[in-house]
C-alpha cells in the first residue's frame, strides 16, 4: 500500500466552474485515491507512514490535463497540410497516413512517442482515435498502460467504400470492434478504456452506426465521434442522409448520443440540434487550434454552454500543430477574443475558463468527473506539480508574483518545462 503526502498550494476549478486557489494544502493519498485535503494543517499527520512531496517556493500542484480528443496515429503529420480545408486535408494528407498503420512497428514507434510527449506535456487523460485496424489499436491501448496514462482508445470505424481500400466492411468493423474490446479486457488495466469510433458521418452509413450503437449499450461504453466542424462537411452529411433534419440527428437516429458520448467540433450546430445533444446529455469538445488551421470556423463555446452543454478541450492533433494542451487552452482564448471583436455583448472567455474546460470540464464532458478532473477526497491523484522557476523555463522572475499571478502566466507564457512532475493515479509519470 502507497500512502503519499503533499503538501503545498492547489490551484483548482469546482462544480460551480470558479478557480479555487489554496496557498497551503496537505493531500493525502492511498494507493492512488485522494482520502483528504486539510488547508493549513500539515503537523497532525504521522509522517513518516508516507512518502511526502513537499513543493518548494514558485511550485502549485493542479489537475492533470485531459485531452478529449486527439488522434494518436495522425502525430507524423504534425504541422503538414494546413493549406487544405478539412476534406481535402483528409484526403491528401490524413488517409495515406492512417493507411501507413498496417506495419505495426511503425505503429509501435509512433505510439510510444505519443504517449511519452503528451505525459510529458501534463496529459493525464487522453481520448484518443486510435486505428481502422483492431491489432494496431491495442498496442496504443498497451502503451498508454504500461506509461501509466488514463486513456479512452477508439477502434476508427469507416465502412464507407473508398477506392484506395482504405475502409471495412461492416461485418469486419463489428467483429474487429468487438475483438478491440476483448484485447483492452485483457490488459486488465482500470486506467485504460475503450471507446466507440464511428469516425463520422461521411464514413459510415446508418446501419453501421447503429450496431456501434448497441455494442456501446450492451457494453456501457463511451462513444466518440466529429460533428459539425466544416460547411461542406455538413452539406455532405444533408446529401448522404436527405430524410434526417440535421448531422445531429442523423447520430441520434443511429442511437450513438447518450451521457457517455463526446462530439468534437460542433462549429456549427443549429439550435434544434444543441437541444437534441443537452436532451442526451452528450458533450461536444473544443478544438480550436484545428478548427482554425482547417479555416473550419470559430466556434462559439459560450453559446454551447448556454443551452446546457458540456464542453470539453482537445487537440485534435493533427489538425492541431501542437499536442500541448496549455497550447490548445491558449487558442480557445484567442479563439473567444476574436469572436469579442465581430460581436456587440460577448464577454470573452477568460484563462479561469479555459483552465476549467481543459481539467474538470473535460471530465464532466466525459463522465469521469467523479474520478477526476480536480482533487477532492474520493477521486484519483491525477495532478501537475508546476513550477515557475525550473531550469530552462521561459518565465522570468524579476519581481515577487501572487500565487494567482503565477498560475496565469503558466497559462499564457509557460510550458512543459514548467510541469516538473506529472501524476496519474498518484504513480508518479513524469
Ligand atoms: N472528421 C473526420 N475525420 C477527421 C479527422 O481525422 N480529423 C478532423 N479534424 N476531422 C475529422
Ligand atoms: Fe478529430
Amino acid at each position: 500500500m502507497v500512502r503519499q503526502l503533499f503538501l503545498g498550494p492547489l490551484i483548482q476549478t469546482n462544480d460551480k466552474e470558479e478557480l479555487i486557489i489554496k496557498e497551503n494544502v496537505a493531500v493525502l493519498v492511498d494507493n492512488g485515491k485522494i482520502i483528504l485535503i486539510l488547508d493549513n494543517q500539515t503537523d497532525q499527520f504521522e509522517r513518516e507512514v508516507y512518502e511526502e512531496v513537499v513543493l518548494s517556493h514558485g511550485q502549485f500542484m493542479m489537475p492533470g490535463f485531459i485531452d478529449a480528443h486527439t488522434h494518436a496515429v495522425q502525430f507524423p503529420n504534425l504541422g503538414l497540410g494546413y493549406n487544405k480545408d478539412l476534406l481535402d486535408w483528409l484526403e491528401i494528407y490524413t488517409f495515406p497516413l492512417e493507411k501507413e498503420y498496417s506495419d505495426m512497428e511503425f505503429a509501435e514507434r509512433v505510439f510510444e512517442a505519443v504517449v511519452k510527449r503528451t505525459i510529458k506535456m501534463g496529459t493525464t487523460t487522453a481520448c484518443y482515435f486510435a486505428s481502422l485496424y483492431a491489432d494496431v489499436c491495442t498496442i496504443l491501448a498497451q502503451k498508454t498502460a504500461e506509461l501509466g496514462q488514463r486513456a479512452f482508445i477508439g477502434k476508427v470505424n469507416m465502412n464507407a467504400p473508398r477506392d484506395d481500400g482504405y475502409c471495412e466492411s461492416t461485418l469486419a468493423s463489428v467483429i474487429d470492434t468487438i475483438d478491440f474490446i476483448k484485447s483492452i479486457e485483457i490488459i486488465k488495466n482500470p486506467l485504460v478504456k475503450p471507446i466507440i469510433t464511428p469516425r463520422f458521418a461521411l464514413s459510415c452509413d446508418m446501419e453501421l452506426m447503429q450496431k456501434l450503437a448497441e455494442i456501446a449499450k450492451t457494453k456501457d461504453i463511451h462513444i466518440q465521434s466529429h460533428v459539425s466542424e466544416n460547411k461542406d462537411e455538413i452539406i455532405a452529411v444533408k446529401q448522404a442522409f436527405p430524410h434526417l433534419p440535421s448531422y445531429t440527428a442523423v447520430y441520434d437516429a443511429a442511437g450513438l448520443l447518450t451521457n457517455k458520448t463526446i462530439l468534437a467540433h460542433g462549429v456549427y450546430l443549429e439550435d434544434s440540434e444543441l437541444a437534441i445533444l443537452k436532451e442526451r446529455g452528450t458533450a461536444v469538445i473544443h478544438c480550436p487550434s484545428s478548427n482554425i488551421n482547417l479555416k473550419s470556423g470559430l466556434c462559439d463555446v459560450r453559446r454551447l454552454k448556454a443551452n446546457g452543454i458540456k464542453v470539453g478541450l482537445g487537440t485534435d492533433v493533427s489538425g492541431a500543430s501542437s499536442y500541448s494542451m496549455l497550447n490548445e487552452m491558449r487558442s480557445v482564448l484567442q479563439v473567444s477574443n476574436c469572436l469579442s471583436l465581430t460581436r456587440d455583448n460577448y464577454t470573452p472567455l477568460s484563462y479561469k475558463d479555459v483552465f476549467h474546460m481543459a481539467t474538470l470540464g473535460g471530465a464532466k464532458a466525459l463522465a469521469i468527473d467523479d474520478k477526476v478532473g480536480n482533487l477532492m477526497p474520493g477521486k484519483e491523484f491525477d495532478a501537475l506539480i508546476v513550477d515557475v522557476n525550473a531550469k530552462d523555463s521561459l518565465l522570468d522572475n524579476f519581481k515577487e508574483y501572487t500565487l494567482e499571478e503565477n498560475f496565469q502566466r503558466f497559462i499564457y507564457a509557460g510550458d512543459e518545462r514548467n510541469i516538473v512532475s506529472v501524476y496519474v493515479k498518484g504513480k508518479k509519470v513524469k
